[in-house]
């Protein structure tokens, strides 16, 4: 047994995963009242930084990345919570209530948070392993694609999704020559429809972005470099075209960091199964964020969902559960991405079959796209719009009736826009109106 953190009186809360969420668990366990010992456990190396800049801000010229950490060193410490960086979770011994930790010492446990997020779903096709080829996911991957984006150079991004986009961004600002190949006939088809789509597009391509569509890369080669490597030199597709590339950036997606939960036998399915108090199918363990699988509050869909907003709730719920007290109320997800200065915020989830309603011109650089489902708003997109994004969070958690003709005028506040509003959320309408 690891001597030290929580062998005293009672096993500490312990938190395998130093991602937002799991940082988030660890200051809502103190924020609430929490007086036992916590371990937080980081696979990573330094403090535990925030994510949305890797793809951004720390891929400009002369960004550092010290400004990116979630907390300054001295808050764990006043905060009495112990970290153990470089470190994985490696098996749970769930009867005996320990961790097996990748340094061989085994972790008693009093409750357990799996906040162990995603990865970069890996390309698979031949080539894959050539120097050059990389995905984004933490810290160490953006400053070494960083690295690579030098002026002049010929950038394959593989997945038009936020990564490969905001790549896609900071990859031209930098002088790089950047082609976006994706299997889909548009940009974020995931999270997105084909107007929003169709903006990005012309925005990319106006800063020189070049894009192949229903692109099924197929291999990656390339040459012996000086140095004896080999390095990645073009990609193929499957109609044969070959297209030249120095960088190759994967950007097709995220894989929930399950392994653990599910080797110990917890219920998953793409994601851990977990209810609205993150807890897991083991009431001792909980789990929190990207790595998660939950059933909406809102409209009731099976979901895991990739965004701060949900980390942060969740971790917040996890930690009001193990201590007893009191829960934030349930937000509605909202999601960001920012390419070429362009903000796209989204609040709530969208479906593939709502109705849509573009609302205002989007020449105009100014518009929203409002999401529909059963007459109800289910989402909306906005771009360079903070007032409608704002209204949308409260609209969407109402489940506000809308008009659709009243939507799509973008000279009518949204929250005129309403058509009725279910009896429960009346009294939150003046507050969606101010
Ligand atoms: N070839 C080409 N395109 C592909 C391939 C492939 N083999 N596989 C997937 N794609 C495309 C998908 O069609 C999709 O458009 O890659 C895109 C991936 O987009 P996302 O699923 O949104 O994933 P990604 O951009 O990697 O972002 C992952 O990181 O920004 C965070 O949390 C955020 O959810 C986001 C996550």
């Amino acid at each position: 047994m690891r001597s030290g953190t929580g062998t005293g009186n009672a096993a500490p809360v312990v938190i395998v995963g130093a991602g937002h969420s799991g940082v988030a668990v660890a200051a809502g366990l103190r924020a609430k009242g929490w007086e036992g010992c916590i371990l937080l456990i980081d696979a990573e190396n330094g403090l535990p930084y925030e994510r949305p800049p890797l793809s951004k801000e720390l891929l400009k010229d002369g960004a550092t990345d010290e400004s990116a950490v979630l907390r300054k060193e001295r808050f764990y410490a006043d905060k009495g919570i112990d970290r153990l960086a470089g470190v994985t979770a490696a098996s749970i011994d769930r009867n005996g209530r320990t961790v097996l930790l990748s340094d061989g010492t085994r972790q008693a446990y009093h409750r357990l948070v799996i906040a162990t997020g995603s990865r970069a779903r890996p390309l698979t096709v031949p080539g894959a392993g050539l120097q050059g080829v990389r995905s984004l996911r933490t810290r160490d991957d953006a400053l070494e694609l960083k690295r690579l984006l030098v002026p002049g150079a010929r950038v394959a991004i593989i997945g038009a999704g936020y990564i490969g986009l905001e790549v896609a961004a900071a990859s031209a600002a930098r002088g790089c020559e950047v082609t976006v190949l994706e299997f889909q006939d548009r940009v974020m088809s995931r999270v997105t429809s084909a107007p929003v789509s169709c903006y990005f597009e012309k925005l990319h391509m106006r800063h020189g972005v070049r894009f192949v569509f229903g692109a099924a890369v197929t291999s990656i080669d390339g040459e012996q470099s000086f140095q004896g490597e080999q390095r990645a030199q073009s990609v193929t597709v499957a109609d044969g075209t070959v297209f030249p590339a120095d960088v190759v950036l994967a950007g097709i997606g995220v894989l929930p960091n399950q392994e653990l939960a599910a080797d110990a036998g917890l219920d998953c399915r793409d994601g851990i199964l977990v209810d609205g108090d993150g807890r897991t199918s083991d009431p001792a363990i909980y789990a929190s964020g990207d790595v998660t699988r939950f059933t909406s509050p809102i409209d009731g869909a099976s979901q895991r969902l990739e965004c701060i907003q949900n980390a942060l709730a969740q971790a917040d719920r996890v930690a009001a559960h193990i201590t007893g007290q009191p829960a934030a109320e349930p937000e509605v997800p909202w999601f960001w991405t920012v390419q070429h200065g362009v903000r796209l915020q989204t609040a709530g989830v969208r479906h593939r079959e709502d109705q849509v309603i573009v609302r205002g011109e989007p020449a105009g650089g100014k518009f929203s796209v409002v999401y529909l489902r059963g007459g109800r708003l289910a989402a909306v997109d906005t771009i360079a719009n903070l007032a409608d994004f704002r209204t949308a969070k409260r609209l969407v958690a109402q489940g506000a009736l809308i008009d659709p003709a009243l939507a799509a005028d973008p000279g009518i506040p949204l929250a005129d826009a309403i058509a009725g509003i279910p009896h429960h959320a009346a009294a939150d309408l003046a507050a969606a109106r101010s």
